[in-house]
């Protein structure tokens, strides 16, 4: 440091100070004002927009409305099969096919709900023909269910059945010799995890109706075999020696109906043979949303969740539009895409949603959430998801090019994801770590994952870009994330060495 320098930071310090003080004085003041609660002052922001909704919740693709426009055909189709179950016999399996946000779930959930209300307001013991007791059982296979274990364990471990099961119901002074199973059931062996079921069953005289969301989560064809053959066959072991005059009231010993959904339509060929040809079933397609049925969807949505006059029928037939042709009718683009045009219409102090915000919403939705969430993926999962969208993007691999323009085999991504950890100086993962990473993608809707069917050579697994982006999208985000990055580490190094 030379002597002027010197001079010149004595001078400056006390400047520095003032202006430190100074600033911090505003601050002061400022905190006084707004009383230093953060929630206050979001809250008085919030006061001051214009009030466009009536019940945020209501237009969340996570809200099950009760009526479903465009899938009043398919719940009817469900029930009608489904309600077998009230005259003590087991309606068919049934198969739903259809791509994301076509509805499956919430028609699932829209029937079984009706199923038990029914059940509730008739009584199940009215009906001479039989005494059984429906139980309907909602499990979505991705959510701790993908081993055929872990399907059985969520079934057993039903609140319902479990108080069957406890023998309660039959002795009320709890008699231990009728107990069927207690409370740890983790660690037994999957055959005494059936044996379980079938006698819950049999002693409840339970229609159990069990659905399984996103059958394809279940990872290995193993145990989905397993699963739909042994099902499948506890009904005839259950109903083996029945009588058979219909009307006797003991003519049904409990069963067990699987309602599966899926969005790979090859997935029941995919099963083995045998359990193939033991199920009986009823398949049903949920096609794509018409842009006339997205429009019916988002006028029932509004009515739920805005208020009345705020939203224009511009704004809904720009809405679904846009959503079928750019996301193939996804109805949760639509739903997500029409909340962020009311919030932008709150806070532009609007007092209508018009085209124009839901056309601005469109900008808003799709970057927001790539970027945010890339943002949050460790440094392996971003290299993954560039190699497999940049791969996808370039037509780097022909192989699949016939079947699925828009996707890659595994054995070809773990190849490009080697390639860019060298570009980018990392040391590439093994392929125990990658198929890790590749679950984790497909968790977070980054990347889709099938197993590989017909046409392809050995048993392999198909990947593209998830539903929300497009590959060219996840390169450009990314490529401009590893910049920012490479800037910053260049800037770090320069203030290093000045
Ligand atoms: N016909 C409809 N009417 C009103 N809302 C609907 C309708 N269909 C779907 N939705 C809304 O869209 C959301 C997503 O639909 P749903 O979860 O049923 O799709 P999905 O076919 O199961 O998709 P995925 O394959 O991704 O699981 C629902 O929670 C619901 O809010
Ligand atoms: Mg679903």
């Amino acid at each position: 440091m030379t002597i002027i320098h010197l001079i010149l930071l004595i001078l400056l310090i006390p400047l520095k100070m003032e202006m430190t003080e100074e600033k911090e004085t505003a601050e002061t003041a400022e905190t006084k004002k707004s009383d230093g609660n953060l929630f206050k002052d979001i809250f008085n922001i919030c006061n001051s927009y214009t009030k466009i909704f009536k019940d945020k919740r209501k237009i969340s693709p996570e809200y099950i409305p009760l009526k479903l426009p465009g899938r009043e055909k398919d719940c009817t189709k469900m029930a009608s099969v489904l309600s077998d179950a009230f005259s003590g016999c087991m309606p068919m399996n049934i198969f739903i096919y259809g791509m994301p946000g076509t509805g499956k779930t919430s028609v699932i959930k829209r029937v079984f709900d009706e199923m038990e209300k029914f059940q509730k307001k008739n009584g199940h013991n009215e009906n001479k023909l039989n005494k059984v007791k429906i139980i309907t059982k909602y499990i979505n296979c991705r959510e701790k269910a993908t081993t055929e274990y872990q399907v059985l364990l969520r079934i057993l471990e039903d609140e319902r059945l479990k108080e069957i099961a406890s023998g309660r119901g039959s002795n009320p002074d709890n008699n231990n010799e009728d107990k069927i199973y207690g409370y740890k059931l983790d660690g037994l062996a999957v055959e005494k995890l059936y044996e379980f079921l079938e006698k819950v069953l049999k002693r409840g005289k339970i229609a159990l109706l069990v659905s399984l969301d996103e059958v394809d989560a279940i990872r290995k064809n193993f145990d989905k075999d397993n699963l739909f053959y042994n099902l499948v066959r506890m009904n005839s072991s259950l109903n083996d020696n029945l009588s058979d005059n219909p009307e006797e009231s003991d003519n049904f010993n409990g069963g067990i109906a699987i309602i599966s959904t899926t969005n790979d339509m090859k997935f029941k060929e995919k099963l083995d043979p045998r359990t193939r040809s033991s199920l009986s079933k009823k398949d049903i397609f949920f096609e794509r949303y018409e842009a006339s049925q997205l429009e019916k969807i988002l006028e029932e949505r509004k009515n739920l969740a805005f208020y009345d006059g705020t939203v224009e029928k511009s704004a809904i037939n720009y809405a679904a539009g846009y959503v079928r042709k750019t996301y193939d009718g996804d109805v949760r683009y639509a739903l997500n895409l029409f909340q962020i045009a009311g919030e932008i219409t709150e806070k532009e102090g609007k007092s209508k949603v018009t085209h124009e915000e839901v056309r601005k919403g469109c900008d808003v939705v799709n970057v927001d959430t790539l970027n945010e969430g890339i943002k949050r993926l460790y440094k392996h999962l971003i290299i993954v998801l560039y190699a497999v969208a940049d791969a996808i993007f370039k037509k780097r691999y022909k192989r699949l090019i016939d079947i699925h323009s828009d996707a890659i085999l595994s054995g070809e991504a773990y190849e490009a994801y080697e390639e860019k950890c060298k570009e980018l100086g990392e040391k590439a993962k093994t392929m125990r770590w990658f198929r890790e990473y590749l679950n984790d993608l497909q968790k977070g809707e980054f990347l889709a994952l099938s197993e590989s069917g017909k046409g392809v050579r050995g048993n392999t697994t198909i990947i593209s870009v998830g539903k929300y982006y497009t590959p060219k999208e996840v390169v450009e985000r990314v490529e401009k994330l590893l910049l920012n990055e490479e800037v910053q580490k260049e800037e770090k190094q320069k203030e290093g060495t000045e």
